[in-house]
């Protein structure tokens, strides 16, 4: 397996450019699964659960013509739809084929994804509501079977905001006969990123972005031509880089309305921040830091997706820190490689105290889960001396060419190929 490796003390430097964004391509790709028509999706990052997806749709009898960024996706007709728990178990958000392939040919076997490092990670809302649809829905040996003659409009509730819920029930609405109604759904902008592209196909749905979500359902859905929205993870993710090695650091492709929180939380603990909205520029300055107080939220709440990365800065803020995890029941898993760098992070329950003015010392490291593993990456350049990261494959399943990016941004940084 690939490991990284990096020398600390080097503050980053320069412009970097952000990547489509991986929590909006997978549900994008898996929406053609809702027409027989070409679909064209541009600025597709180059990860490790886009590649899955590919293998995914193709095991339906999707044809998928892969460019550098861009894919040609079309879904003629639907040969199997049955998605093998060897796929599924490597990517969670395969699930989103249960709504499109409802929707298209009324069957769908999808193996349940079970649970990963940071949670049990259960899809209880997202069957409820294909019930309320009008779906049959069985569990059979790790399986989900769903059948449906024709999915019929109606009103959902979910108890809990859910991003791949509410895309899920947005795919399979669109197609059904009558008036969906979406209460309590997820505002994240990969959901108003998914509306956006339905749309484009002829659905017609209101309300994206809010807690509310309205669908007509139609007889068909046209293809569509479809550029990704940048990845606001990837964007707080640099940021918080930049501002963890006292940096200074312009980001290009990400609309600074979707890293709200972020910048604020960034701005409370002394970091400069310049924005352009016009051109989609952020440019961050880091300064001595102060301690913070965050609590992870839905959106447009602070997103658990930059918890950890947030922990390992508050390493070097002046004063105690708190963090608390309200989303995922075991997000804390990169406390304790954090520990082994030096850090002084104390856990109770869902809030972690971590203690500021801590020098991290390099260190081997393991990864996790995704946005565990770039919390160590950050570590590693924060930390004097030499950070070795195992398991990096976690890494390529979120963040696209990172060696290369941090690279070009001064970091010294380098991955041995195993
Ligand atoms: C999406 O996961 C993202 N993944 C996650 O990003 C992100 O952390 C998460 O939303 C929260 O923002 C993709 O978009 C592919 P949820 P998802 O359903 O949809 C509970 C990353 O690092 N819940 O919004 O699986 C659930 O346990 C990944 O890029 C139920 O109880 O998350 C959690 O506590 C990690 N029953 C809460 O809701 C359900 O049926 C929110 O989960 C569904 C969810």
């Amino acid at each position: 397996m690939d490991k990284i490796i990096i020398e600390g003390g080097y503050p980053l430097k320069g412009e970097v450019s952000i990547s489509g964004a991986k929590n909006s391509i997978l549900p994008l790709l898996f929406s053609s699964l809702l027409t027989d028509k070409p679909c064209f999706f541009d600025r597709i990052p180059h990860l490790r659960d886009v590649a899955t997806t590919y293998k995914i749709l193709k095991s339906f009898g999707v044809a998928i013509d892969e460019g550098e960024h861009q894919s040609h996706v079309q879904a003629l007709s639907i040969k199997n739809p049955f998605a093998h728990y060897d796929l599924v178990r490597t990517m969670r958000a395969s699930v989103l084929a249960l709504g499109p392939l409802l929707a298209r040919c009324g069957y769908a076997k999808i193996a349940l994804p079970g649970g990963c490092a940071i949670g049990a990670r259960p899809i209880n809302l997202h069957l409820s509501a294909l019930q309320k649809l009008g779906a049959d829905i069985r569990l059979e040996e790790g399986y989900v079977i769903a059948t449906a003659k024709k999915l019929r409009g109606a009103p959902i509730y979910f108890e809990t905001p859910t991003v791949t819920g509410t895309e899920n029930l947005m795919m399979a609405a669109v197609l059904a006969d009558g008036h969906t109604v979406l209460d309590n759904a997820a505002r994240e902008p990969e959901i108003v990123d998914l509306a956006k592209c339905l749309k484009k196909m002829g659905a017609t749905i209101s309300g994206e972005g809010t807690s509310r979500i309205e669908i007509e359902g139609k007889p068909s859905l046209s293809g569509v031509h479809y550029t990704v929205m940048g990845d606001r993870i990837e964007a707080g993710t640099y940021l918080v880089a930049a501002a963890a090695t006292g940096g200074d650091v312009t980001l290009l492709g990400c609309d600074p309305e979707h890293v709200t929180a972020i910048l604020s939380k960034l701005e409370e603990m002394g970091a400069d921040i310049a924005v352009s909205n016009e051109f989609q520029k952020i440019r961050i300055q880091g300064r001595d830091l102060r301690n913070i107080k965050l609590s992870t939220e839905p959106y447009p709440g602070f997103p658990t997706d930059m918890q950890a990365q947030m922990m390992v800065l508050a390493t070097r803020a002046r004063g105690t820190s708190i963090i608390v995890e309200n989303i995922f029941e075991n997000r804390f898993m990169h406390v304790c490689e954090l520990q082994r760098m030096g850090a002084k992070i104390e856990i109770q329950g869902h809030s972690a105290v971590i203690e500021g003015g801590v020098s991290l010392k390099g260190a081997p490291v393991m990864a996790t889960d995704l946005r565990a593993s770039v919390c160590l990456v950050i570590g590693g350049l924060m930390a004097s001396g030499t950070t070795e990261i195992n398991r990096v494959y976690h890494l390529d399943r979120g963040y696209e060419e990172i060696e290369k990016k941090l690279k070009g941004l001064g970091a010294h940084i380098e991955r041995i190929r195993d």
